[in-house]
């Protein structure tokens, strides 16, 4: 028996839906006023019925269209990483996974070798972040100054600095991968100090806090960032073997995987 073909939505009220751009209403009013009627459902069931729809979708869109503003380099979440197998302690990584630090305007910092779940972990956060509604936006140091530097030219690096401070969440990787000069720096440090207290801030750099005047030329930049970054701040230092490494060696039976 096939199922009773489902009258179109008269044309006035297809054409409002389409207006104010309700397209999942639309999508399931047809269908849902046959159901409606059929199962004597009452008024304000049906409208909440449509309206949680629509807002579903919305809800659904406006993550897909954070998720893409975020600029993510790769997409890895909180359930792919292994916890006991990583540097980070379990309650520290359970308030991370909870974005407290978040909504506090706090800090994650992570500082440890290559291969060691810094970018994994930066980029689970700010997933879920996304998912729970709030902005990211994930950069390499590199590209961070490379855009504060664009501003440089036509006098906008405060407003450049203010449009990327609308996200809950700036990722900051790779800090101290290639040297910055003294520009570069400075804008590093404005950065820095107009997120202070304002935007949470999530850290990945294989440079220990101490070395951190290796990439920054100025002694005293290093200092004052060192001392905005870390004020309110969770930092975890993962340290030891490569997880690239320890993943090539099982591939290859416990010898390490030739290059
Ligand atoms: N604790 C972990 N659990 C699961 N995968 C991990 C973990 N740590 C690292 N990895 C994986 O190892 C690779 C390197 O990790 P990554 O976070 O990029 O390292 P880095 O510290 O250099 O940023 C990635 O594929 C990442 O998903
Ligand atoms: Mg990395």
């Amino acid at each position: 028996m096939s199922a009773p073909a489902v009258p179109a939505l008269p044309g006035d009220l297809d054409a409002a839906l389409r207006r104010l751009k309700l397209a999942a209403m639309r999508r399931l009013a047809p269908e849902l006023l046959v159901t409606a009627r059929t199962q004597r459902w009452n008024p304000e069931e049906f409208l909440r019925t449509l309206l949680e729809a629509e807002l579903t979708a919305r809800d659904a869109s406006n993550v897909r269209t954070r998720m893409k503003a975020a600029a993510f380099p790769v997409i890895k979440t909180i359930e792919e990483f292994d916890v006991a197998g990583s540097c980070i302690p379990r309650a520290t990584f359970d308030y991370l996974a909870s974005l407290e630090w978040i909504r506090a305007s706090e800090n994650y910092c992570a500082i440890g070798p290559a291969g060691t779940g810094k970018s994994h972990s930066l980029v689970a956060f700010g997933v879920a972040a996304v998912q729970a509604g709030h902005k990211v936006r994930y950069f390499t140091a590199a590209e961070l100054v490379e855009t504060l530097y664009r501003g440089l030219a036509d006098n906008s690096v405060g407003r450049v600095i203010d449009n990327l401070l609308r996200n809950d969440l700036v990722i900051i990787d790779e800090v101290g991968f290639a040297p910055l000069d003294d520009t570069g720096a400075q804008l590093l440090f404005r950065f820095v100090a107009a997120a202070y207290e304002r935007r949470a801030l999530g850290i990945g750099s294989h440079w220990p806090f101490d070395q951190w005047g290796r990439f920054l030329p100025e002694h005293t930049t290093a200092v004052s960032l060192l001392d905005r970054l870390l004020h309110h701040s969770v930092v975890v230092v993962t340290e030891g073997e490569s997880f690239r490494m320890k993943q090539a060696r099982t591939r290859t039976g416990g010898r390490p995987a030739k290059k």
